[in-house]
């Protein structure tokens, strides 16, 4: 009975420890971060294999669990009486344990090739998505946030923004990595596979989004302190709103309108925003950090860290290192006034 008991207690253990890992490695929950939940032909082929593999695996694990189970309850009934154990066997050929042995191999040996082949498969489902009137982007990973430049032509027609992709739905996508800094890695579950962005090299990676949705996307590399801090959202809009967005962020910024937001430009242009930030139509070109031209439009601070509300805003430029400690971007010692015109001015960009 206590065997019973603990061969129970065994594969209950086992079987907590399988999920706990499964849950850990991919979130299990439909929503806009989860591999299991394609809005997009590329998100869709890794799902079916994932669901393929996680069928496979755990058929074979309950299938282990099982035969293991039954050795140890076996095992134990014969080594209750106390005779000395019968090694007769150890030079006779035995038919019954080598069919078992010669069985396991071949269905082993199957499942592996099964799981091998639908592998190959999804490779080549993956690299057979129609690029037809692709959308280009170059998105470049830094220490910890994303640069993402729409290539246009004329060249004049480009726009760079951060932290944050448009893409007009059904329209296929080829987005260029690169990294300025160390090794990065690009992971929107809902619409792809992670690619990785490494120094002095460039990538392509491949999607559609097939729903309208804003889908979460995250550094999937360890780049340093705050790589968990390193997310972005990919907001897939009908083609027309698209459009109209692409005309919004070609433009430069709009002069700033009421008397707060005109004495934030002041603010601006005469601190020490404009050794790293760029807004397009100002004096300030530096390409350090993030393009602030329209970031009023964005929905969030800091790679995901903050929503884009003036107060977090404030918060993040009074001092940037206690929300994110390590960032590149210094605290501010401007007056409290200041702040507030400078938050006005920037909310303004939209
Ligand atoms: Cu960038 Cu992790």
């Amino acid at each position: 009975m206590r065997t019973v008991l603990r061969v129970v207690v065994l594969l209950v253990l086992c079987c907590a420890a399988g999920a706990a890992i499964a849950q850990g490695s991919v979130p299990l929950e439909p929503g806009p971060h989860s591999a299991l939940d394609p809005a997009g032909p590329q998100a869709d082929h890794i799902g079916q294999l994932w669901n393929l593999f996680m069928t496979i695996c755990t058929l074979v694990f309950v299938a282990v669990l099982v035969a293991f189970g039954f050795a140890i309850a076996r095992g134990r009934r014969r080594a209750d009486a106390s005779t000395p154990p019968d090694l007769s066997s150890l030079g006779r050929h035995e038919r019954g344990p080598y069919r078992s042995v010669v069985a396991g191999v071949v269905i082993s040996v199957l499942l592996l090739l099964v799981l091998l082949f639908a592998s190959v498969t999804t490779d080549r489902a993956l690299a057979r998505l129609p690029l037809a009137s692709a959308l280009h982007l170059e998105v470049t990973g830094h220490q910890w946030w994303w640069e993402v430049r729409y290539d246009a032509d004329p060249a004049s027609g480009s726009f760079t923004t951060a932290n944050e992709i448009h893409v007009p739905v059904g329209r296929p996508v080829i987005v260029t990595l690169k990294s300025d800094d160390v090794i990065h890695s690009l992971w929107v579950p809902n619409l792809a596979g992670k690619k990785d962005l490494i120094p002095g090299r460039t990538a392509l990676l491949q999607f559609r989004a097939d729903h309208v949705g804003i889908y979460r996307g995250q550094c999937a590399e360890f780049c340093g302190f705050q790589h968990a801090a390193m997310a972005f959202e990919v907001i897939a809009d009908p083609p027309a709103q698209y459009q109209a967005w692409e005309s919004r962020q070609r433009a430069e910024a709009a002069p700033p309108g009421e008397a707060r937001a005109q004495r934030g430009q002041q603010v601006f242009l005469g601190s020490t925003c404009v050794m790293c930030h760029a807004i397009q139509g100002t004096t300030a070109m530096a390409l350090k950090a993030p393009d602030l031209t329209h970031v009023g439009g964005r929905t969030t601070l800091a790679a995901g860290v903050l929503p884009n509300t003036a107060a977090d805003m404030k918060r993040w430029i009074r001092d940037p290192q206690k929300i994110k400690p390590g960032t590149t971007m210094p605290a501010s010692t401007l007056p409290d006034a200041d702040l507030d015109a400078l938050v006005a001015y920037l909310g303004s960009l939209q």
